[in-house]
């Protein structure tokens, strides 16, 4: 299991105007991917701009120990050396992925389609956190559990089989995560693997499948839905990917720029994928002022640079099918919303509660414990904007959740007493530069020792 660090607690004070541009590291949900397709790839893969957070670098260490040879070199630029679809072989030790549960839900995918065994690991948020809604659909593939902690958790090892079996697979609530798994396990499978899903999630895996040389075809299915089947056991080759700025880390200086008054932020090279920018969207519709500049192809991706300036909010209600594409922005449009002019409405937030904290709970007890009049109805959040935020609350109890204490650190940019928050070591799991780039707009945020 991880080394567990000491806590470090910061504070945000209110701030003058934002001024600035600046560059989110690379997207989070691709870095891991860009890895991963690198180990089962033949040959030599380039990667640029890649998250060194540690999330990333976990799946970076994993993807070496199944046989890879995993090499930076220099900042963000790294070299995969893969082994092929079908080429792994087990890892000696535990594979510990921190607090990832990207990393380790992906690479069980990977291990469950391959005649390998890997024990998987992390810390004790990912320990905590759901793991049946990955192993249920690798059982169908042929994977077999050989040990876990109490209800299907890590730590756990998970033993492939001899041959992965094709599988059509629905997924039973909206996640990349487990779509992603049954895709990476379909590929060491003879024939074609089919997985549903009610409602598109990110498409990350599927474009990336393509761009290594896998066949793969997407269709719409149903109102919200997409059937996607993808061939097995193809021979990928090597691809150069350059990975886009994560619109999941830009949005808290997006947000921190809209509430900051008199703030003008300039975001770089931002991913506006469809199935990413459901923040960006309901922001606009709340009235934020977000102009989309040099839209252009990157990776693979649709990027663009926002320039955004503060002003005046106002609450809307938040449709529970936007939910897949802004999943990992609630905690920060919660924050949006408590300086907004009435009430915001998110809806059918149930899968806010399995992330790396109980996301629902967690924002809901950070907006009271600072004045905000917020409630939660079923999996409902309802936050009443009063046009500001008093602040001041006991320091935000983070639960080990990296986007709980940025989103709070935020809102402390514009409060009127400074907000405080448990623990801000998580931040390093996927924007570990967080805290220069902020204060490098002007941001008064410290840690404190
Ligand atoms: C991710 C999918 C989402 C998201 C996570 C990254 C991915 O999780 O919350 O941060 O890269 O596939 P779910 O698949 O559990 O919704």
């Amino acid at each position: 299991m991880s080394s567990v660090s000491e806590p470090v607690v910061a504070v945000a004070r209110r701030s003058g105007p934002l001024k600035g541009r600046l560059r989110a590291p690379g997207d989070k949900s691709m870095s891991h991917r860009a890895l991963i397709f690198g180990l089962l790839a033949v040959g030599e893969t380039r990667i640029e701009g890649l998250l060194e957070g540690e999330d990333v670098l976990a799946t970076a260490r994993a993807c070496a120990a199944l046989g890879a040879e995993v090499e930076r070199l220099g900042e963000g630029r790294w070299r995969v050396r893969g082994v092929g679809v079908g080429g792994l072989r087990s890892p000696d030790a535990p594979l510990d992925f921190g607090n990832a549960g990207t990393g380790s839900r992906l690479m069980m995918g990977v291990v469950g389609g391959h005649p390998i065994t890997a024990t998987f690991d992390g810390d004790a948020s990912l320990r905590s956190r759901p793991m049946r809604r990955i192993l249920d659909p690798l059982a169908l593939i042929g994977a077999e559990v050989t040990a876990c902690a109490e209800g299907g958790k890590l730590p756990l090892t998970l033993k492939g089989p001899e041959t992965a079996l094709p599988i059509t697979y629905e997924t039973p609530m909206p996640s990349a995560q487990v779509k992603s798994a049954v895709l990476l396990a379909g590929l060491n499978a003879p024939g074609v693997t089919t997985v549903i899903e009610r409602e598109a999630t990110r498409d990350h895996t599927e474009r990336m499948l393509r761009a290594f040389g896998a066949e793969v075809t997407v269709e719409p299915h149903g109102e919200h839905g997409r059937l996607i089947r993808l061939v097995g056991q193809p021979e990928l080759r090597p691809a150069v990917v350059r990975v886009p700025a994560d619109p999941s880390s830009a949005a808290f200086p997006l947000v921190a720029a809209l509430i900051a008054p008199g703030s003008e932020v300039t975001l770089e090279g931002v991913m506006t994928n469809p199935l990413r920018t459901g923040l960006m969207l309901t922001l606009k519709e709340m009235g934020a002022d977000i102009a989309t500049e040099n839209l252009r192809e990157e990776g693979g991706e649709e990027v663009a640079d926002l320039v955004v300036r503060a002003g005046p909010l106002k609450g809307v209600d938040v449709p529970p099918e936007r939910a897949p594409t802004m999943i990992d922005e609630y905690p920060v449009l919660a924050v949006a919303a408590a300086f907004a002019e009435g009430e915001t409405q998110m809806r059918g937030l149930h899968e806010l509660t399995v992330k790396e904290s109980d996301r629902l709970a967690a924002v809901h007890a950070g907006l009271v414990a600072n004045g905000v009049a917020a409630r939660v109805e079923g999996d409902d959040l309802i936050v009443e904007g009063r046009g500001g935020v008093a602040g001041g609350g006991a320091p935000v109890r983070t639960h080990l959740d990296h986007r709980i204490a940025m989103s709070f650190l935020v809102m402390g940019l514009g409060a009127d007493a400074p907000v405080t928050v448990d623990d801000a070591t998580m931040i390093a799991t996927s924007f570990p530069t967080f805290l220069p780039l902020m204060t490098g707009l002007g941001a008064e945020m410290e840690t404190k020792a």
